[in-house]
């Protein structure tokens, strides 16, 4: 099974459902090490409830939190990297050290509402629809390759609190499927389309 890291920053809970999946043997990849560049990151304590080893690599200087990533990954021989609620930008030593096999989880409908506070962005700008997706990472903020979307309504009487609960909960599947589709060999990327063949 292939295994994967999955980068985290705080709460955890993308994480967490990956870790759920994967004991209820529903991801077909192997969750063997879960890092975070805040040690106070409360995601670290989950994971290790679910026996997952845990390590922290601070991002103060970027250079050497990407080191410790990259030697931490090739010791656990890790194929693919997870940003679950990673908050720090790569530099294109660590992406091009894992091209196409870094997926982050975004919560807005890319293009739309890159960068910080998505959820906020999407209210301020009034869209009807907002949602999450999921995408392999290259060397702009939340512009790589799309792999899945999913979308949910705004409503009128929503605050930046309840948008980002509702959209959390299409977070937790969409990124499952993601990482399943990609440990089942069926994403391939031709320039900035994601190909998803049937299986
Ligand atoms: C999630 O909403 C995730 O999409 C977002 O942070 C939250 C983390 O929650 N990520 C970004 O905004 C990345 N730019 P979690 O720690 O409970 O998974």
């Amino acid at each position: 099974m292939k295994r994967i890291a999955i980068l985290i920053s705080g709460r955890g809970s993308n994480m967490e459902a990956l870790l759920k999946a994967h004991a209820a043997g529903e991801l077909q990849a192997e969750p063997v090490l879960v890092i975070s560049n805040r040690a106070a990151a409360p995601g670290l304590d989950t994971a290790r409830a679910h026996g997952v080893r845990t390590e922290v690599a601070s991002f103060k200087d970027r250079e050497a939190g990407e080191q410790r990533v990259l030697d931490l990954t090739r010791e656990c021989a890790v194929e693919l990297l997870v940003l679950a609620g990673f908050m720090r930008v790569l530099s294109p030593t660590l992406i091009e050290a894992f091209p196409n096999r870094i997926i982050n989880i975004h919560p807005s409908l890319l293009p739309s509402f890159p960068g910080l506070h998505a959820q906020r962005q999407a209210l301020e700008y009034g869209v009807r629809f907002s949602g999450c997706t999921t995408h392999f990472v290259n060397a702009g903020v939340d512009t790589g390759p799309i792999i899945r979307q999913s979308v949910v309504p705004v409503e009128p009487d929503d605050t930046e609190e309840t948008l980002s609960a509702r959209i959390l909960e299409q977070e937790h599947a969409t990124l499952v499927h993601s990482v399943n589709d990609w440990a089942a060999d069926r994403l391939s990327v031709e320039g900035r389309h994601v190909r998803v063949s049937a299986g």
